[in-house]
């Protein structure tokens, strides 16, 4: 294998290194490509070929469908840990022992305290408001109410590793604080803080769905799938949102702002909102008498803006790991659970003739992770509008994860550079002259 990439620009050769990943990815490293040349630089709109940056959390290998944090294959992790496990693993780059695990889960608890102030600006919303809205800016006001200084500081480094260590915790202990507030508030029902004494999972369940002046009754199937869920959303390297979430951290903003940015980026229908989206998706096929054919001929029609939502990836051109995993779930969960979802029906001829159609075949286009997720959301109870929130409650540990990673490494500002096609010179005349 050669180590070395030549590119030739207007008759003269330039050598840059070849990187080879620890799963023998290759990539040519361009970073002096502009100061050799003279100033010519690359251009690759949506990033969809250029690589940010060297990570050791997450392998993805799009061509054979291949997912691992840490080492650790998707499947293992999604059938066999626990969600605070994996915060651990992506986090911090090991497994947790025992004691670090419980450790860390006291750490969360006793950091899980909203300020008051904060309910205030939640009840400053409209009843309307989208909760990616409320949860983001929720989440940018947490700022506020914990300025503690998480920077990388190189002149007291054990001081500043502590603060880092700190907000994490927050982050992990207050964001589920918010989110199942956000619900509650929507739903008019008091908000709580749940129970200290229990499981993660198991206490974002209750904070959520605690009815007043009732007991709270656990599902050990909604518990179970939910953490299924939020370890499969846990981290994708470098989506969207986890670069937007490196990107705004690089200019050394802190952990919640960074968090609230990604939050802000995973909110969109091409990314995180998908889920909700298949689902209004499915809903409006349903009511138009669920004739599936109608809205794959529609997805092919390229004068048509609508696409199958929950299909295609950037990255996965084979199949998506963990769409594999949620569609079994999502059947489990409706068994299990006695629910009767026609919806489930759609996706699946959807699905069905998709893989079949060589539009989508050529295309390589297979169903996401987001393709079933919303039907076992909206199985365990949760409204549409939640399902990206419940996705971003996941994606926290990669987040941070990649957030900590970056600012570790000590990496430069993000600033990509463009190829400007506006006007040249020319000079101003106001209109007041
Ligand atoms: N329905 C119909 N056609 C599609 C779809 C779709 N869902 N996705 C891609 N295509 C077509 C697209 O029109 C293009 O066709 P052509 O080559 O004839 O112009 C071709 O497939 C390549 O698509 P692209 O938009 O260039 O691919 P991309 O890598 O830029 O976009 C995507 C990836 C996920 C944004 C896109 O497939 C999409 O919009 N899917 C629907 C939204 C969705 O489910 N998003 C969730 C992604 S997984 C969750 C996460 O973000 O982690």
């Amino acid at each position: 294998m050669s180590d070395k990439a030549t590119i030739e620009i207007n008759g003269k050769k330039y050598d840059f290194p070849i990187l080879v990943g620890t799963e023998n990815e290759q990539a040519i490293d361009i970073s002096k490509l502009r100061a050799i040349t003279g100033g010519v630089t690359t251009i690759d709109p949506g990033f969809k070929n250029t690589g940010s940056c060297e990570s050791g959390i997450t392998f993805l290998d799009g061509e054979k469908g291949i997912l691992r944090y840490r080492g650790y294959s998707i499947e293992e992790l999604a059938n066999k840990a626990d969600f605070l496990e994996v915060a651990f693993l992506l986090i911090f780059g090991e497994l947790p022992t025992k004691e670090e695990l419980d450790q860390f889960h006291e750490d969360i608890k006793e950091n899980s305290i909203v300020d008051d102030d904060i309910r205030k600006i939640l009840d400053a919303f409209p009843k309307a408001a989208h909760p990616m809205g409320i949860l983001s800016s929720l989440t940018s006001a947490l700022t506020a109410f914990n300025p503690s200084n998480d920077q990388i500081n190189n002149i007291d480094y054990e001081r500043s590793k502590k603060a880092l260590y700190d907000n994490i915790v927050k982050v992990l202990g207050k964001i589920p604080v918010l989110v199942t507030w956000t619900y509650r508030k929507k739903h008019g029902l008091p908000l709580e803080y749940g129970d200290n004494s229990l499981g993660y999972v198991e206490n974002i369940l209750k904070m959520m769905f605690k009815k007043p002046n009732k007991d709270y009754e656990e599902n050990p199937v909604i518990v179970k799938a939910l953490n299924k869920l939020l370890i499969l959303h846990a981290d994708h390297e470098q989506n969207c949102s986890t670069s937007t979430v490196r990107i705004v951290g690089s200019s050394h903003a802190g952990l919640f702002a960074s968090i609230s940015s990604g939050i802000s980026a995973l909110w969109g229908p091409l990314h995180g909102g998908a889920n909700q989206a298949v689902l209004e998706m499915l809903e409006a096929i349903k009511a138009d008498g669920g004739d599936t054919k109608k809205y794959m001929a529609k997805a092919k029609d390229k004068s048509d803006p609508f696409r199958l939502m929950g299909f295609g990836h950037r990255v996965y051109k084979n199949f998506d790991p963990r769409a594999k995993i949620i569609k079994v779930t999502a059947d489990e969960v409706l068994n299990d659970l006695g629910v009767e979802d026609p919806i489930l029906d759609i996706a699946k001829d959807l699905e069905k003739e998709a893989l079949s159609d060589p539009y989508f075949v050529d295309r390589r286009l297979y169903p996401n992770v987001d393709f079933y997720s919303g039907i076992i959301y909206r199985a365990m109870g949760i409204p549409v509008d939640m399902f990206t929130v419940m996705f971003a409650l996941g994606r926290l540990p990669g987040w941070i994860g990649q957030w900590r990673e970056m600012r570790l490494k000590k990496e430069p500002i993000g600033r990509p550079r463009q190829i400007y096609t506006g006007p040249n010179h020319r000079t101003f005349k106001s209109v007041m002259d």
